[in-house]
């Protein structure tokens, strides 16, 4: 059976199978085949493949004998032309705003699997790539928000005098959140956090944060069954923007990482609630490419407001690439492991399977999930 994974056709330098995932993949009965350079991004050179048994393809046109084709973005036109009907594609997706991938993966015969709809169970844990990009990304966006800051975190007390701890408000507090709120105590920090979810609350204060929140009976309920925040009402904005206000003019550093899946994230720093920080603030976006949570950010710019920096981050677990690819890959290959039976090698679907059918998008020129007809 032959998988071949593609170099990424944007700017990201992620890639979707490392030298060690290769391994795995051919011990598991693949014969792994892996574009020139994919993972030249991630500091994965041809030979460290080659050394773990893959071989390197050059054009786009090879993957029509592929079985399994797996990437970390959406393909693009010419991809989708290149695989034959009833290969099967591993990837990130994202459904909501791709409706016309999702038509021309249908049209193709192309069974598509969507890797950041895996559902949130104990057994699906190991390959979810929302948890293990996010966590990257949690992390990366405060050290990007410390190298841009022109103060320092931690207190220090010198014969020069005392410099106070910086104060990092983190909006949102799950699996981005958390991680920033870690990094930024670790850093040294005082750091406070906000989320709807009412268990967000306990892993904040449990690594060391101050939880800010509008308790009011509709935050008891504010959480899906999948674990994912509902969009709340006008009225709760509205006492939750007042409790944001009170809060953010006293803050050196936000990072921003709410968001609602398959919707637009939610709005919760106003350009008048930036103008009331200090000047040298710095606000990281993360949700700035699902239309921000900060009024002012755009998606891929630096830009200033009044003496605040405000970063529309894009795309930054690329900007850690070399772990990002390593855990990415680690996703697909334990999905890759739930498809293929361990004795004879073939592919075996289960496709009764909770995890094959939430994230399974096309299969027999049909859309499996009608939410994305
Ligand atoms: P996400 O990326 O969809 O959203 C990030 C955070 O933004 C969430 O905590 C959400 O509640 C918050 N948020 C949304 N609207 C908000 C608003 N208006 N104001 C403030 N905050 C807002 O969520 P993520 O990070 O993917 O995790 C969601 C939950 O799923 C978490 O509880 C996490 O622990 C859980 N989870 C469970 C897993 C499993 O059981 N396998 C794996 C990963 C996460």
């Amino acid at each position: 059976m032959k998988i071949f994974v593609l170099k990424e056709t944007n700017s990201d330098a992620r890639v979707s199978a490392s030298p060690e995932t290769t391994k795995k993949l051919v011990e598991l009965g693949l014969d792994v085949n892996v574009q020139n350079e994919a993972g030249s991004g991630s500091n994965f050179s041809n030979d460290s493949y080659t050394a773990n048994g893959a071989k390197i393809f050059n054009n786009v046109s090879d993957i029509s004998s592929a079985d399994v084709v797996i990437k970390v973005n959406k393909p693009n036109e010419d991809e989708i032309a290149n695989m034959k009907e009833g290969t099967i594609l591993i990837s990130s997706l994202d459904p909501y705003n791709n409706k016309d991938v999702i038509k021309s993966l249908k049209e193709r015969g192309i069974t598509s699997f969507a890797m950041e709809l895996m559902p949130r169970i104990t057994r699906a844990q190991s390959m979810d790539i929302l948890s293990s990009q996010s966590n990257l990304a949690g992390y990366k966006a405060v050290i990007d928000a410390t190298y841009i800051f022109n103060k320092a975190l931690p207190m220090m007390m010198t014969a020069a005098g005392t410099i106070a701890p910086a104060k990092v408000m983190v909006f949102g507090a799950g699996v981005a959140g958390l991680q920033a709120i870690a990094t930024a105590k670790r850093l040294g920090a005082i750091v406070s956090a906000t989320d709807v979810r009412m268990a967000a609350k306990e892993q904040v204060e449990s690594l060391g944060g101050k939880f800010v929140m509008v308790e009011d009976d509709e935050a008891e309920d504010a959480e899906t069954s999948t674990g994912y925040a509902k969009e709340m009402s006008d009225d709760f904005k509205l006492k939750q923007a007042k409790l944001i206000s009170d809060t953010l003019a006293s803050q050196d550093i936000a990072i921003c990482t709410a968001l609602i899946p398959g919707k637009k994230a939610p709005r919760l720093i106003s350009r008048e609630q930036v103008n009331s920080m200090k000047p040298g603030s710095v606000i990281i976006d993360l949700a700035a490419e699902s239309g921000g949570n900060c009024e002012c950010s755009k998606p891929g710019e630096t830009i200033e407001e009044n003496g605040v920096i405000v970063v529309g981050a894009k795309n930054i677990t690329s900007t850690i690439s070399q772990d990002a690819s390593s855990l990415f890959s680690k996703n697909i290959l334990n999905f890759v492991n739930i498809l293929i039976d361990a004795e004879t090698k073939n592919l075996e679907i289960d496709w009764e399977d909770e995890i094959i059918k939430g994230i399974l998008i096309t299969k027999d020129k049909k859309i499996m999930n009608e939410e994305f007809v």
